[in-house]
């Protein structure tokens, strides 16, 4: 790090020579992990002397930090590359950036290198700690850099990073996947697991509540197996534990959580923890057990559907989410109807649903897959048919109720100028007054439909 740092130094001194100020401007796709890697490339950047633009013709830097979960995501990413060669024609001095999890892909490196010639640096995520370098070589000796070994994770403390709001903010606790779920990129683009210390994290988390953020979502591929890596014997329910000691009013949340490994211990923290949201994101990906062992899950129906209803028992009213895939190789339509027979029997709050797409080098991508998408699109349709309605019974019993929220953003719509969540992550939108943004607020829920709440703040009583 301290070498990035003299780095950053060199690019602020080229910042400065000039007679502006650079712009800089960052693209995100994917997952919060990116998000969050995203405001980390932002604070390095911001280090270096530039500001922000969202305008590609004006930026002297682009960075696209890019998600490979499924084709389309890399589709998106391509068109993004292909519009770029305008920026990049018409401002040759431009600094085209690609990173994230495509970029760590070796397929998508080979493309970029011949069919993408405008792009001037590619770095996978283990990289991402060593930007200030990798930037200043490109400039400093004006050529094309790949940056995309497997390099051994290591975990960089002490980034600089930019928030983009004042109420929520996003809390690393470990970095890659060990699960190899044999649909899923992940592993083979983030690496091992790698925990961070629990100092760190309880210094980053109390640091953030001073600052008065107070929506702290701490993100993993499976916080599940936090500390598994480490010496000192925390456990994930352990490390909540320990947050829930900082005092201050704020939520933490946590995402994600896989099954195989959800402990009653981590649900009995959950329920006696006083900061932690009561919310649970468990990603059931199938309700058939042939199908969830072909997806090299480690869990069976039946015992997700125990840990559910331990988690219920322990907290009455946990929201509950999930992602699911439809049309994994080989499923049948009768094993995707256990999928949807799931879901009427878990009654989501709301769920993240996907149609399976083959991600090249994974296992999955080798097996026989004779459901045509046409078929799969009709399960798919089924599925959202049945979560639409249990979304929208479950946000109608909200009506009437007085609920808890945090107000964290202006909406932009007239008639529900405000945005606000529960402590369950449900949306809210509301009428009420724009300096209750950034505080909790009693409302109440005057309509609702599928994916959110309407209501209005009640004033308090002072
Ligand atoms: N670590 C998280 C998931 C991260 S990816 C977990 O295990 O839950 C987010 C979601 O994308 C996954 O839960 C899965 O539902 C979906 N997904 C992953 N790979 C996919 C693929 N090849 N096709 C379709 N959906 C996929
Ligand atoms: Fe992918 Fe499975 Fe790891 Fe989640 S747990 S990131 S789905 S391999
Ligand atoms: Fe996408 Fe990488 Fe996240 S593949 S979903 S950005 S971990």
């Amino acid at each position: 790090m301290e070498r990035q740092r003299e780095f950053t130094e060199k690019l602020r001194r080229r910042a400065d020579a000039l007679d502006r100020r650079p712009l800089a401007m960052v693209d995100t796709f994917g997952c919060q992990q990116n998000v969050a890697d995203s405001q980390r490339i932002m604070g390095m950047l911001e280090e270096m002397g530039c500001g922000f633009t969202e305008d590609p013709m004006a930026a002297d830097i682009i960075v696209i930090n890019t998600c490979a979960i499924r084709e389309n995501a890399e589709k998106r990413v391509y068109g993004l590359l292909g519009r770029l060669t305008h920026a990049k024609a018409a401002k040759p001095e431009q600094v085209i950036c690609l990173c994230g999890c495509m970029a760590q892909q070796r397929t998508v490196a080979d493309k970029v290198r011949s069919s993408y010639r405008h792009v001037d640096l590619v770095f996978g995520p283990q990289a991402l700690w060593r930007f200030p370098e990798l930037l200043h070589t490109v400039y400093t000796q004006r050529r094309r850099l790949f940056s995309i070994d497997d390099e051994h994770g290591s975990i960089a403390e002490g980034m600089p990073v930019v928030r983009e709001s004042r109420v929520k903010a996003w809390v690393s606790i470990m970095y890659g996947c060990n699960n190899f779920c044999s649909y899923c990129i992940v592993p083979y683009v983030r690496g091992r697991e790698r925990s961070r210390d629990a100092a760190a994290i309880l210094d980053e988390v109390r640091g953030l509540v001073e600052e008065g953020y107070k929506d702290i979502t701490l993100l993993g591929q499976n916080v599940n197996s936090y500390g598994k890596d480490l010496e000192g014997g925390m456990d994930f329910a352990d490390l909540l534990a320990a947050i829930d000691e900082i005092p201050g009013d704020y939520y933490i949340r946590f995402m994600t959580s896989h099954p195989k490994d959800a402990t009653k211990k981590l649900f009995d923290t959950m329920a006696r923890c006083h900061h932690v949201a009561k919310q649970l994101h468990l990603p059931v990906q199938s309700g058939n057990d042939r199908v969830l062992e072909a997806m090299n899950r480690r869990y069976t129906r039946e015992k997700y559907l125990g840990q559910v209803a331990y988690a219920r028992q322990v907290m009455p009213d946990l929201v509950l989410t999930s992602d699911i895939i439809i049309g994994f190789p080989g499923e049948t339509e009768a094993e995707a109807m256990d999928t949807v027979s799931l879901v009427e029997q878990v009654r989501y709050d709301a769920l993240f649903t996907f149609i399976y797409s083959p991600r090249p080098g994974t296992p999955a991508a080798k097996l026989p897959d004779p459901a045509a998408r046409a078929e799969k699109q009709l399960w798919f349709d089924k599925l959202l048919e049945v979560q639409n309605r249990i979304s929208a019974e479950i946000h109608q019993g909200y009506v009437g109720k007085t609920v808890r929220v945090l107000v964290d953003a202006e909406s932009g719509d007239a008639r529900w100028p405000l945005q606000s969540r529960t402590e369950g992550g449900r949306l809210v939108h509301l009428t009420g007054p724009r300096e209750a943004i950034g505080t909790f607020a009693e409302a109440k829920v005057l309509d609702s439909n599928t994916w959110a709440l309407f209501g209005e703040i009640i004033p308090s009583k002072k």
